[in-house]
């Protein structure tokens, strides 16, 4: 099997880890427990970044030395992932001498080597322009909103005026489209690739490589008086940390032009990963990476996570503290397709715990662990063949079992682990109902075949194959199911085989005492931990049943209470009411509340001008799902024909896009 190599994006050390870090981070973690298990040889890489003005002006800002600082939050990143139980191969940070020394190398080729024009790759001039020190990132003014960046807003733009290196990055657009062309998986989800096409295709500027007004960073081989963009030098950490030229270089970034890097990224940060990066790396003749995928971002409780609202900074080793790191783990990799955006909401967040972690999950190993204590002395049970019970205690959970091992890595390979996760449990209910289908109390009172036995043992060898699938998802679930069945926990670090199933656990072995994998959680804590999360602004019904059903609401101020005359169903029917997805978005110049979408509705795509400009952002609404009206008669506005619309809730002040709770295949009817 191929050599498995998955990245994080290195952080910025000016932040302490946030949930966001988090989400990146473990969803890599997962990708490469998954990728061990399979038996292929794998590198997982995350770090820090910690060059750059941010830096420099964060380490100011604390009265202190550029160096002292960043050693400071790093300890902190460490301990964070280490926490969290986070599998990483190794660490790097751009202040590290193996990084540094790469970088300037990296440097020195590509200045060495000529573009395809036949001009230097490198070249000195000068850039004038504004400058956002957030983003690290030069802007041109129509790409600025009212003169702020559309990311950090809060910050002063610097219009920076200074000697600069540039890269010729214009003269490889022709070359970088050929290799998103060729290879569909470069870039992915789709919906981004279409992103990046369309950006490149507008043509690409020459890159700033180098900045003289400050100093903290990796000094311009031979002219010392300018540092190394810090984008440069950030990305250059993907190859740095495997030591260029070594044997797991070769091993893990690979050969050719499509080498076998796998970067995880927010989609916040795709233009440096799918533009800059393999054109820098075209230029240095090394291989590309395989797959730049880009997830969507994190809202705390509908509200972008920001330095000015600390409740949406949530911390992720206090999340884990009060709801356990599995549930943590489950949550964020079950609860939205990995590449759209999502709310992190505590109430679904405990009804994930409760209802898939809690009723379905904890409650199959309690009471298999149970039936086998009660009726086979605490023994994995010693089986006789009969065909007849075997096919019907056995038989059912082998095909279930199979089906999971077969279909997950498929979702796995596809990046997408919340199906992947769907699967599992989808195989978790199937189990519950087969250990109610069985009948095993009653069996115990009355069993002419003697069937007990293998029923019995059947339920364990479910829940050891269900522990198995779990691991690269839930390690310490995993690990606790392991012990409370007696198995050999070194089968947790081996994908299973369909064919392992009646062969993992060993007739007579002791089993451990069942205790709860997720215990539940009374009223009280539920209503403290959402009071603490989410400053105790708790809404109707949140704490599920344990909270008294609430008196009807009012409606909110505003909100229309006039219900218009009735239709009839076969009305209703006229509309042509679709799930659509954007693929993609810009703005509508001089018109500052439209947005103009493309949205595929399955059989075709579809353009339509939206009134929603000041509520969402392009980069916003890419990925999404929404609900569309298909065959609503097309209109011009602004000049552009709209074929359709987009449904939104709309209150004074505010508006809401109708979406689905869960991914279909675009062109879905909703009815
Ligand atoms: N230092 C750069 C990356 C250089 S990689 C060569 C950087 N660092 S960062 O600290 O700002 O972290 C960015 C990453 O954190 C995002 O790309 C994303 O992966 C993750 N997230 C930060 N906030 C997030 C959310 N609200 N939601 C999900 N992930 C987010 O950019």
């Amino acid at each position: 099997m191929e050599p498995f190599y998955v990245t994080t994006p290195i952080y910025y050390v000016n932040d302490v880890p946030h949930l966001g870090h988090a989400y990146t981070t473990i969803v890599a973690d997962t990708l490469a427990r998954f990728a061990r298990a399979r038996g292929r040889r794998t590198f997982f890489l995350t770090g820090t970044d910690e060059h750059g003005q941010k830096i420099a002006e964060a380490a100011r800002n604390a009265s202190t030395t550029p160096q002292a600082f960043v050693d400071g939050v790093v300890a902190r990143f460490r301990e964070t992932w280490q926490q969290l139980g986070i599998a990483n191969d190794d660490f790097i940070r751009t202040t590290d001498p193996r990084h540094e020394s790469f970088v300037t190398w990296l440097w020195t080729r590509i200045a060495e080597g000529r573009a395809p024009d036949g001009e230097p790759n490198i070249y000195l001039g000068h850039y004038e322009g504004p400058y956002c020190v957030g983003c690290e990132r030069f802007y041109t003014e129509g790409e600025l909103e009212n003169g702020r960046c559309p990311q950090h807003p809060d910050r002063e733009i610097k219009v920076v005026k200074e000697p600069s290196y540039f890269f010729r990055m214009s003269a490889y657009a022709g070359r970088l489209l050929n290799h998103i062309e060729r290879y569909p998986d470069f870039i992915l989800p789709d919906y981004r690739r279409n992103e990046v096409v369309s950006f490149v295709r507008g043509g690409l500027k020459d890159l700033s490589i180098s900045r003289t007004s400050f100093s903290w960073g990796i000094p311009v081989p031979g002219d010392p008086f300018h540092v190394i963009y810090v984008w440069l030098d950030a990305l250059a950490n993907y190859v740095s940390a495997l030591g260029y030229g070594t044997e797991r270089y070769t091993t893990f970034w690979g050969e050719g032009e499509r080498g076998r890097a796998i970067h995880i990224i927010g989609k916040d940060i795709l233009r440096f990963h799918a533009v800059y990066w393999p054109t820098m790396l075209m230029a240095a003749g090394l291989p590309l990476p395989r797959t730049v995928f880009a997830h969507g971002w994190w809202t705390v409780r509908g509200q972008k996570m920001s330095k000015s609202l600390p409740a949406t900074r949530i911390d992720p080793l206090e999340l884990v503290r009060d709801f356990g790191i599995d549930t943590v783990r489950y949550f964020l990799l079950r609860e939205i397709p990995f590449g759209l955006d999502g709310d992190f909401s505590f109430e679904k967040l405990l009804e994930r715990q409760k209802s898939d972690l809690g009723n379905d999950l904890g409650n199959l190993l309690n009471r298999t662990l149970a039936l086998v204590h009660k009726f086979a002395r605490g023994q994995v049970p010693h089986v006789t063949p009969n065909a007849a019970v075997e096919q019907r205690a056995i038989a059912p959970m082998r095909e279930a079992m199979q089906a999971a091992v077969q279909e997950v890595p498929r979702f796995m390979e596809d990046l997408a682990p919340s199906r992947a996760l769907e699967k599992i449990f989808e195989f978790v209910r199937r189990a519950n109902q087969h250990v109610d289908e069985m009948v095993p109390w009653s069996l115990a009172k009355h069993d002419p075949e003697g069937a007990l036995p293998a029923v019995l043992f059947g339920f364990l060898e479910t829940d050891c194959s269900i522990a198995r699938l779990l691991a690269p998802f839930m390690p310490s679930t995993a690990r606790a199911m392991a012990a409370q069945i007696g198995m050999d926990p070194s089968l947790l670090e081996k994908w299973p085989e369909a064919s392992d199933f009646g062969k993992q656990v060993k007739p007579g072995a002791p089993i451990g005492q069942p205790e709860p994998l997720f215990p539940r959680f009374d009223k009280e804590r539920t209503l403290a931990l959402l009071a603490k999360w989410t400053g105790g602004d708790v809404p109707a019904g949140a704490a599920g049943q344990a909270t008294k059903p609430e008196p009807a609401q009012k409606p909110a101020s505003g909100a229309s209470t006039d219900v218009l005359p009735e239709v009839t169903i076969e009305e209703f029917q006229r509309l042509d009411l679709r799930v659509g997805r954007v693929v993609s978005a810009s703005r509508v110049p001089k018109a500052d509340k439209l947005l103009k979408l493309t949205i595929d509705i399955g059989t075709e795509t579809r353009e339509v001008v939206a009134g929603i400009a000041q509520s969402y952002s392009p980069e916003e609404v890419v990925g999404k799902q929404l609900i569309f009206v298909a065959n609503l008669k097309p209109t011009k506005i602004r000049g552009i024909l709209s074929s359709g619309m987009i449904l939104a809730a709309n209150a004074p002040g505010m508006l809401a896009l109708s979406a689905v709770d869960r991914e279909v295949p675009a062109g879905t009817k909703v009815r």
